[in-house]
């Protein structure tokens, strides 16, 4: 029998919305955390608790709502609510106008501000009382992503000593890069109460560890519950098979778990009647056109202008080519009270509006844009039809679309093009046309090579990447995670 787990992040896997009668429903929530830890807690059961999604206390109503999406869903999902000041200074603030463009590796974009820092501490600390009220000490409790780093400090601080593990879903910056926040110390001390920590890639393990060392210098470590003589990366270097070696000494333990997606539930998915009636409907509305698929979160992070910017230099550069392809960006909203949201969501709408007006003839529209949610199974849809997956980012920690790609396409035939700064791009980089997204010729030149690739590289790359894919699946991920945990824990029981 598999273990019940308690997880906590930010985001739960519904957020409220009002409907016209003032009464609320809840929709599935956005973003890669959400989509890969929700069939988890579905398989195993336990708990999932995180930041109701709304501003401000919540009425009996709202909190019913949880509390029956949790027993559809067979775990118990706890929300807990923030108020309007608490959302503008830790969520807008400190996690996603500092933490978030730094861990990109963009510190041109951060807003430092004692205040949010401030905020940041107090609500990771709001989470770690929830964390204390409903987990007991014989359960794990995995803590997810960058906007609760100090849960372990403040749980410790509350006196409880439960098995505590954390997962970074975004990249580790370098640390040139993370020496440049203010509180960077404080940071990464908070990081070594846990007992486990995940990361991506091992270059973002490797830049954590040299962070360690770099900016806490070895000697300055915290001795209890800290890595102590296990600190050189040689050591705690592991790949995904061999996570045990991880082990040889006590203390918090740092390793590679890149995360993945359910393949076969996707699979089932793309070979199912209504996904393929969507995707004869969607191709029938190309008639015969090639299709480039791009669908991605709001975000700078993106590269979707280095997108957009490379379509438009292809059309000029390809009038041969002109009503024989078509591009369906979707864009999923999110973040849009942050300024630096609003801003590049009117940059990636005006380049777009110039594309259609260059190139849009009656009968042919180059680029078909559109701003919403979308479900799975019309994502799905999207990804059979697609000859040409655009998978850009400037930075991702992996990206799941690149993967979710691969998985739906159980007739191994499309192409992905795919950044080398996306996580992704380590497993996938075999199969994918891999491209520097700040490159535009080569990113034009991918998207020319990738429309006019014949049948069989075609096949002969989709089947490597679906086996990759298919081969470690999100299942796996949670159970390398989790097995190291506990054996971490156990042999820092011992050797307490
Ligand atoms: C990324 C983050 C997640 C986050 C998601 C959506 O995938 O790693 O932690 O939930 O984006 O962003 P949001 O700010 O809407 O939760």
């Amino acid at each position: 029998m598999l273990k019940n787990i308690t997880i906590i992040s930010n985001r739960l896997p519904v957020s409220p919305r009002t409907t016209i009668d003032g009464s609320w429903e809840l929709d599935p929530s956005v973003g890669g955390l959400v989509s890969a830890l929700d069939p988890i807690l579905r398989q195993r059961g336990g708990r999932w608790l995180g930041w109701s999604g709304h501003h401000g206390d919540m009425s009996q109503d709202l909190i019913n709502k949880f509390t029956e999406a949790g027993c559809e869903r067979g775990y118990e999902m706890v929300p807990i609510p923030l108020s309007s000041a608490d959302i503008e200074g830790y969520y807008n603030g400190f996690s996603n106008r500092a933490i978030w463009p730094l861990f990109h590796n963009l510190p041109g974009q951060c807003v430092f501000e004692p205040q949010h820092w401030k905020a940041y501490q107090r609500i990771n600390r709001k989470f770690a009382s929830a964390l204390s009220e409903h987990a007991n000490d014989s359960q794990e409790v995995w803590v997810h992503d960058y906007h609760l780093m100090m849960v372990a400090r403040e749980l410790r601080n509350l006196g409880r000593d439960v098995a505590l593990g954390f997962f970074l879903h975004i990249p580790f910056p370098p640390p040139q890069t993370f020496a440049v926040l203010p509180w960077c110390k404080e940071i990464l001390t908070g990081l070594m109460d846990y007992d486990l920590l995940g990361f991506q890639t091992d270059q973002d393990r490797d830049n954590f560890l040299e962070c360690l060392t770099l900016i806490l210098g070895s000697n300055s470590l915290p001795v209890q519950g800290a890595v102590t003589g296990s600190i050189q990366p040689k050591l705690l270097r592991n790949s995904r098979r061999d996570q045990e070696k991880l082990l040889a000494n006590t203390g918090t333990k740092v390793g590679t778990f890149p995360i993945s997606v359910d393949c076969e539930s996707i699979e089932q998915l793309s070979d199912s009647v209504e996904v393929g009636k969507l995707t004869a409907h969607v191709s029938e509305e190309l008639r015969g056109r090639k299709m480039i698929f791009g669908a991605d979160r709001l975000d700078y992070t993106k590269g979707l202008l280095q997108r957009m910017k490379a379509y438009q230099c292809f059309l000029r550069e390809h009038p041969e080519l002109h009503g024989k392809v078509t591009f369906i960006q979707f864009i999923v909203p999110g973040r849009e009270t942050i300024p630096e949201y609003y801003c590049i969501h009117q940059e990636i709408e005006r380049l777009i509006g110039k594309i259609a007006g260059e190139f849009t003839q009656p009968g042919w529209v180059p680029l078909h844009y559109m701003y919403r949610k979308l479900s799975m199974q019309e994502l799905v849809g999207y990804y059979r039809a697609a000859d040409v997956a655009l998978v850009t980012p400037v930075k991702d920690g992996m990206n799941l679309i690149a993967k979710e790609y691969c998985a739906a396409r159980t007739d191994e035939d499309g192409v992905l093009i795919l950044s080398d700064f996306a996580g992704a791009a380590r497993e996938l980089y075999q199969g994918a046309i891999t491209i520097n997204p700040y490159d535009e010729e080569s990113l034009t030149a991918a998207i020319y090579k990738a429309c006019t690739m014949d049948i069989n590289e075609r096949r002969s790359r989709m089947h490597v990447l679906h086996q990759i894919v298919k081969e470690w699946n999100v299942y796996d991920w949670v159970d390398a995670f989790l097995d190291t945990l506990s054996s971490v824990r156990k042999a820092n029981k011992k050797a307490a």
